[in-house]
């Protein structure tokens, strides 16, 4: 049986306030407005350019240089020859520009949604934190990957950080096919070796996904920008950089599965924290409704395109 509204606002945690507003801005027209947009692309293009910084290369992290953690500013890594040699030559995404991209955050909230097809036709479609793609979930979240991020924690917790066997790791890649895998390996000291070992790992296997290394300092410089932006939590989450990614390599960027609140906004029904488990979310880095009130807002300037409701 369907709740009404106010009720089950009430009884959502600290954030009817929140919700509330969303559905005000959420139920007005959208439309995209240019200057906005463009202004807010160059405004990333200016300060963070992930066009030719978003990914290490042989080209922006030569011998000798030093990658200064982005999680853990006082580490050091000194890329020698060996390093290097792991890096890909050039930019994947200079001069790459892409007319539609969608961003696919982990929310409960695209679980039904039927939202696959739509998905599915946009250029490019960027995921986080090696989602699951089958067992009925495409339907909702669709089968096209273009780039997906590795969060170690999962590369530790479901592959024994890849000390064990490496088959089940490869079976997982192979649902993203070709697409670009984003590993976070100079984010904090822990990732490193195990995000090493999945690019060994991914090049034995002769995997069709193609490993690369966040650059940490494209990370600290999107870090400064959004907390000139109002975001001042410690870390940003991995939907908002993929979001900060899409916005420089696309023109239209649309948002899934954004929606860090326990409640559907229509339906009312209880939501759990991802489309596949209730995981939650790990408070002391981030602050997803905070994050979440400046992707409103960005939707709300015509800037980007969030999706909450169904697409049917
Ligand atoms: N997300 C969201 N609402 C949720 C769950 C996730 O908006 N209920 C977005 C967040 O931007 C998040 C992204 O989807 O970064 C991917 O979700 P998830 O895999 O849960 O990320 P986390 O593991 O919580 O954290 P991290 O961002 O550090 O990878």
């Amino acid at each position: 049986k369907m709740r009404s509204a106010p009720d089950t606002i009430a009884s959502c945690k600290n954030c009817g306030e929140k919700i509330k507003q969303a559905l005000e801005i959420y139920s007005e027209t959208w439309t995209k407005q240019d200057f906005n947009y463009e202004k807010f692309r160059l405004d990333l293009r200016v300060n963070v350019n992930g066009f030719d910084e978003a990914v290490i290369t042989q080209t922006n992290t030569p011998v000798g240089s030093r990658l200064v953690y982005d999680g853990e500013r006082k580490r050091i890594m000194n890329v020698t020859q060996q390093i290097y040699d792991l890096f890909p030559k050039g930019h994947p995404f200079s001069n790459k520009r892409w007319d539609t991209c969608a961003v696919i955050g982990n929310g409960g909230i695209v679980a039904n949604s039927s939202c696959g097809k739509m998905i599915n036709s946009a250029d490019f479609v960027i995921r986080c934190n090696l989602p699951p793609l089958s067992n009925g979930y495409e339907k909702d979240v669709g089968t096209k990957t273009n780039l997906v991020t590795a969060n170690p924690t999962i590369l530790l917790r479901k592959f024994e950080s890849l000390v064990g066997r490496r088959r089940p790791l490869m079976k997982k890649l192979s649902s993203y096919g070709n697409s670009m895998l984003l590993l976070p390996a100079f984010s904090f000291g822990m990732n490193t070796a195990v995000c090493m070992r999945t690019l060994y790992t991914i090049q034995d296997f002769d995997s069709a996904i193609q490993p690369a290394f966040i650059n940490p300092e494209y990370l600290i410089k999107l870090s400064k920008f959004w907390h000139a932006h109002g975001l001042k939590e410690a870390r940003l989450s991995t939907g908002v950089m993929m979001t900060s990614l899409a916005l420089e390599l696309c023109d239209n960027v649309h948002l899934y599965g954004f929606w860090p609140f326990g409640i559907h906004p229509f339906n009312f029904k209880n939501l759990t924290n991802h489309y596949y488990d209730d995981m939650k979310p790990n408070t002391n880095f981030h602050s997803m409704p905070v994050e979440f009130g400046i992707l409103l807002q960005l939707h709300k300037n015509g800037v980007l395109r969030l999706h909450l409701g169904d697409c049917q």
